[in-house]
């Protein structure tokens, strides 16, 4: 058993470079998509931390869009790929939708 110890040990330390490199990947995402919300969706959305201050009355702050239960990745994906009549269709770019969800995520 004790023979598994220092192997564990490598094999943690040999990962954490590569969470590293995970970690400030998404970092980058967060910033993308919050200047594609600041630029685009700022209009009608509250899109900070705080849902405060005036905005749209029909489009939810997006700390409460993520702070619902029924908001994942993939739900936030199915909508932002599909058009609403309320919504301008913006035919965000692969990066940038990716940035946009991982920011809404990040802001629960
Ligand atoms: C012209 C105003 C307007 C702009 C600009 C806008 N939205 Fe919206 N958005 C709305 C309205 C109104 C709703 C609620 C009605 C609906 O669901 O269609 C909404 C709903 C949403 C929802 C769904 C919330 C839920 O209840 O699940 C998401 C996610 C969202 N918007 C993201 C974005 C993103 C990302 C951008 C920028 C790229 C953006 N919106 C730009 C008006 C806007």
């Amino acid at each position: 058993m004790h023979r598994f110890i220092p192997a564990l040990i490598v094999l943690t330390a040999a990962m954490a470079p590569w969470t590293e490199a995970r970690a400030q990947a998404q970092a980058e995402r967060i910033a993308v998509g919050r200047t594609v919300a600041e630029s685009w969706c700022a209009n009608c959305h509250l899109v900070g931390r705080r849902a405060q201050g005036p905005a749209g009355d029909a489009a939810p702050p997006f700390a409460a869009v993520a702070a619902l239960p029924s908001t994942t990745e993939m739900s936030l994906r199915a909508f932002l790929r599909t058009p609403h009549s309320r919504m301008p269709d913006y035919q965000l770019s692969q990066n940038e939708l990716d940035g946009v969800v991982a920011y809404i995520l990040s802001l629960r």
